[in-house]
């Protein structure tokens, strides 16, 4: 029996990983809280710790985990912006991640986002409840027709772009590594950044984070946009200079945001804050925007998503625990051991 630590396990996790297609032979250990340097001690006795979007696992974290014997970090995500994968490597902690689950789940919540802010459904849902049957206030706009700039065009950005090519928009994408392929089959036109930014209607981010992309749209990047643009995030909220949004959101520059993703969301998404005081000023003048939406961090959560994170990350844990590599696509990335 291989023992794996679970942290910051929610319901879904628990009920999804204890069923896991090809998870038997693992003992899951589940803990409520975060991953850190400080919860680290939780993880004695485990092989592996499984975690989640926003777990730290910084350098103190991973060489407090390697001292415990746990010789392998099993994302149940495919971001892995918070761990240091090279003091994983030095610690010879391996790393795995889910790289791909369902692409369709992240890009048809960024569209449900889009259809959402655009024709004001959750106002309209609140108003009908409330017997107002006034449209007023309720105007969108077509998609058809308008200019939609995809930058990142991997799994998720792809699909995203073909949903928003099914609508009949124009696509633009950037990325620094296009598939010309996928594009001319698609009706997708590559161009570089600053044009899109120029010309897109609604811009959407699908590209991971690193530090050279860290605040890519801030003060700058939104002077170039069109007056009105729909910014969507379902990426990571570091991509976006939050403080700047509010700037540009306040001057009436950008037409409407929708995230699923936030800079600070750390503590706040994924759990139950009602009846709390919000301490982050931010986040608390984000939601008074009527054309701000914002959910938390829950574009992966379907079925088959979930469904399909639990089998990759089982596999990954019993397939290290027995020396053996990761299935081509389930990605072992960082201090093989
Ligand atoms: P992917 O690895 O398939 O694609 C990322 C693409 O971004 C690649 O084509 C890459 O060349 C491109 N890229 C890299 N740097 C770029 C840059 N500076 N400008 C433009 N493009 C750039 O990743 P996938 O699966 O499509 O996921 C994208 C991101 O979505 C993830 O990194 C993660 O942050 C986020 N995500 C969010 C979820 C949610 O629940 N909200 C769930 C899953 C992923």
């Amino acid at each position: 029996m291989i023992t794996a630590a679970v942290f910051d396990a929610k319901p879904y996790d628990r009920q999804y990983l204890a069923s896991a297609q090809d998870g038997s032979g693992i003992d899951w250990h589940f803990f409520d809280f975060r991953l850190d340097a400080k919860t680290a001690h939780a993880a004695q006795g485990a092989r592996s710790v499984c975690v989640f979007v926003n777990d730290c696992l910084d350098r103190i974290c991973i060489e407090r985990l390697a001292s415990l014997g746990v010789r392998h970090i099993a994302l149940r995500c495919a971001g892995f912006n918070r761990v240091d994968l090279a003091a994983a490597a030095a610690a010879s902690v391996a790393v795995t991640r889910v790289p791909a689950y369902s692409p369709h789940a992240v890009a048809e919540h960024t569209v449900g986002l889009l259809l959402t802010l655009n024709r004001k459904i959750h106002q309209a849902y609140n108003r009908v409840r409330e017997l107002n049957f006034s449209l007023q206030g309720l105007v969108g706009f077509d998609i058809a027709g308008k200019t939609v700039g995809i930058i990142g065009t991997g799994k998720i950005g792809r699909v995203t772009a073909e949903i928003f090519r099914g609508f009949r928009a124009r696509v633009l994408a950037y990325d620094p590594y296009p598939s010309k392929v996928w594009a001319e089959e698609n009706g997708v036109v590559y161009a570089d950044f600053d044009p899109i930014l120029q010309s897109a209607d609604i811009l959407s981010l699908h590209l991971p984070l690193t530090a050279e992309v860290f605040h890519l749209l801030g003060t700058e990047a939104f002077s170039k946009m069109k007056k009105g643009v729909i910014l969507l995030n379902t990426s990571r909220g570091e991509l976006i200079d939050t403080k700047a949004l509010i700037r540009a959101l306040k001057s009436g520059h950008i037409g409407g945001v929708a995230l699923d993703v936030y800079e600070e969301e750390e503590g706040i998404f994924f759990e139950d804050l009602s009846g709390k005081v919000l301490q982050d000023d931010e986040l608390s003048r984000l939601l008074t925007f009527p054309n701000v939406l914002i959910t938390a961090h829950q574009a992966f959560l379907t079925v088959e998503a979930l469904q399909e994170i639990a089998r990759v990350t089982a596999l990954n844990i019993l397939r290290l625990s027995r020396g053996e590599t990761c299935l081509d696509g389930t990605g072992v990335f960082a201090g093989v051991s």
